[in-house]
């Protein structure tokens, strides 16, 4: 286990892997790697943590440049079995630990204790086989319930959905306001903002096209940001986001998007914020 101060910041572009095959896993990954990316976003749901694995070391970079975040899904909270599903990770990755490991989902319909699930999470972090630990999907509840249970060991992040047509503001306040980071998930809002007027329109000025536009919004907001592509000329040019620079005017339009569309929502979910 590290001291935090010492540990680099989370790269604000990662590359998302979610409902990748492994092949798309793997080559995309490796597209990413090579396009500039060092951070990759995967999960034990996702079924190709040993792809992703497999394409970092197969990048020639050195794996310590590369920050990978994996999740334990909520199938494995039962006791005692967090600490073995993160092992079992780990060998499918390669690797001896992970940069950022998530709580993916809260307990399904609480069907496990927070308290427990959150006491083995802990273990996992004191035994050193993640340098940070975060959650996702977790509500402001839930959230403030798992701060006090982890005592003096620090999140890393909430990653949840937030993208232009769904700003999550209830948890993005929150958080904000408790000096914790956002990772947004689905950023490109699953690939609708590439038909938005406005994002194209002001997209003109800064020779961006409507994804760069919504993804560099979302990091002036002072997001992580995790956008999936299994096309490599998108992998680069998701990236390029990074580079654009939007007007406080430009950011204002873009804020009058929001219509609380959100994509990912089912009867696992908790009960979000409002
Ligand atoms: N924690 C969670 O519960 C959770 C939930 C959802 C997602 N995530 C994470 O967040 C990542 C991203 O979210 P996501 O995959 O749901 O959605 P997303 O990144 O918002 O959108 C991906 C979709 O947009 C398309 N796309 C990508 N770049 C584009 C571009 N430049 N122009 C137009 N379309 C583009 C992709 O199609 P092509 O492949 O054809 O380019 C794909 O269909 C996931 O991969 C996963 O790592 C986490």
């Amino acid at each position: 286990m590290h001291p935090q101060s010492e540990l680099a910041p989370i790269p604000r572009i990662g590359y998302g892997t979610w409902n990748r095959s492994s092949e798309e896993a793997y080559q995309g990954s490796l597209w990413a790697l090579e396009a500039g990316y060092r951070h990759i976003d995967t999960a034990q749901g996702y079924e190709n943590e040993q792809d992703v694995g497999r394409a970092i070391r197969d990048s020639g970079l050195d794996p310590r440049e590369v920050f990978l975040t994996t999740k334990v899904k909520p199938g494995n909270f039962a006791p005692g079995r967090i600490m073995p599903s993160v092992r079992e990770s780990l060998d499918k990755l390669g690797m001896d630990k992970v940069d950022l490991l998530l709580l993916h989902w809260p307990a399904i319909k609480n069907q496990f204790a927070l308290e427990d699930y959150i006491s083995q999470f802990a273990e996992v972090y004191d035994a050193g086989l993640a340098d940070r630990i975060g959650v996702s999907n977790f509500t402001i509840p839930l959230l403030t319930r798992t701060i006090e249970l982890l005592g003096d060991r620090p999140l890393a992040t909430n990653q949840v959905e937030c993208h232009v047509y769904m700003q999550n503001r209830p948890i993005v306040d929150h958080c904000r306001s408790i000096g914790l980071s956002i990772t947004a998930y689905s950023p490109l809002a699953r690939g609708r903002v590439a038909d938005d007027a406005l994002l194209r329109d002001i997209g003109k000025a800064h020779d961006a096209g409507p994804d760069q536009v919504a993804l560099a919004f979302l990091l002036h907001e002072g997001h992580i940001v995790i956008p999936s592509s299994a096309r490599k000329e998108r992998i680069v040019t998701n990236l390029k986001a990074g580079e654009i620079r939007l007007s406080d005017d430009e950011i204002a339009r873009i804020r009058t998007l929001e219509k609380g569309m959100r994509l990912v929502n089912g009867d696992w979910c908790p009960v979000w914020d409002t």
